[in-house]
């Protein structure tokens, strides 16, 4: 059995800060409104998407000690492209100096736990290095006039290098899956912004959340006792705490970034667990439990064994 363990990880986070108060002139808002329904306090917004996932990208072979000519394939999960064609992925194997196989991966937030999963099937299949990562400027396609979306969304990069290893390696187990049915309730046309039906998405969220990671633990043999590490999607902190305390775990183990990052979409996951790790939240042989749900509606969750099994 061949298995994949991740080596390093790197975000990118753009400069200009856009808090609570900025948009209290942009909209009819308020700060304590955002705070309280939401969770966030600050965003950051800007630069591009394929220059914020090289940014991270290269941090994250830094922090792996890998040459990036040794990467096999790229994947850069994003539902904010920078250009319809080619497609983002392209350029950023291009600002790495890389040209190993490379290619876009949209299922919105759920983006980057799909690209950690997918990326371990191209090692499974025999491939050494996979850079997995997941970016946004969602700021393009928000409305500032809708304070329905224009709090939540945000820009940012987060990516992590994935290598083969002897063995099972790290995952335990995964599950992702897709509701078509529901792509009504948060979509942006070609050329439009994002629109969204806010309480119909939370409903929804808080139980694929709970479904799905649930069908993991199942599939991984584990209970919620034996989890060490919650990095979940970061959308609404409300959200985060209603499904944390329906799968029975707790806000202790839980990585949160979006107070001061946003809702940054495929960027969210592993901004999260860069904060775990460079906070000393997570160590070899912890599992961790990745879950991520996004429009579509889709969902993606996994455990894992940290360092392997
Ligand atoms: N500031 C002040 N008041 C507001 C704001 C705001 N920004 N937004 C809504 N309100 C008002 C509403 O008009 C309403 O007023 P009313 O009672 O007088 O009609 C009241 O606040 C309550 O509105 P709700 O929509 O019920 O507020 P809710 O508590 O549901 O919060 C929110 C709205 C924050 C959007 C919430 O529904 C949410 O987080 N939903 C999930 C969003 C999400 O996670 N999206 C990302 C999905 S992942 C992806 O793929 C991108």
């Amino acid at each position: 059995m061949r298995g994949a363990v991740i080596t390093g990880v790197g975000t990118a986070l753009p400069e200009k800060v856009l808090t609570n108060h900025d948009l209290e002139s942009m909209m009819d808002t308020s700060d304590e409104w955002i705070t309280e329904r939401t969770g966030i306090r600050e965003r950051r917004i800007g630069g591009t998407t394929a220059g914020l996932s090289a940014e991270a990208a290269a941090k994250a072979l830094e922090a792996a000690g890998c040459d990036p000519a040794d990467i096999d394939l790229l994947i850069v999960a994003t539902t904010s492209p920078d250009q319809q064609c080619p497609g983002t992925s392209a350029a950023v194997a291009h600002e790495l100096g890389i040209n190993c196989g490379a290619f876009d991966l949209n299922s919105a937030c759920t983006g980057w736990v799909s690209a950690l999963i997918t990326g371990h099937g191209w090692i499974a299949q025999g491939m050494d290095k996979v850079l997995v990562v997941g970016a946004e400027t969602l700021s393009r396609m928000t409305d500032y006039s809708d304070r329905g979306t224009g709090i939540l969304f945000a820009d940012g990069a987060g990516a992590a290098v994935l290598e083969a290893v002897d063995g099972p390696g790290q995952m335990m187990g995964f599950d992702i899956g897709t509701d078509g049915s529901l792509r009504h309730i948060l979509y942006a046309d070609h050329g439009g912004v994002l629109t969204m039906d806010g309480r119909e998405v939370f409903r929804r969220a808080v139980r694929v959340m709970v479904d799905s990671a649930n069908k993991v633990f199942e599939r991984a043999g584990v209970t919620p006792e034996d989890i060490d590490v919650v990095i979940p999607h970061q959308a609404n902190i409300r959200i985060i705490e209603s499904a944390v305390q329906k799968l029975g775990l707790s806000m202790d183990k839980t990585a949160v970034v979006l107070d001061r990052t946003g809702n940054t979409s495929a960027a969210t996951v592993p901004l999260a667990l860069d904060e775990a790790i460079s906070t000393g939240r997570v160590h070899p042989g912890d599992k961790v439990l990745f879950v991520g749900f996004g429009a579509g509606m889709t969902w993606a969750s996994a455990v894992v064994t940290w360092g392997g099994q």
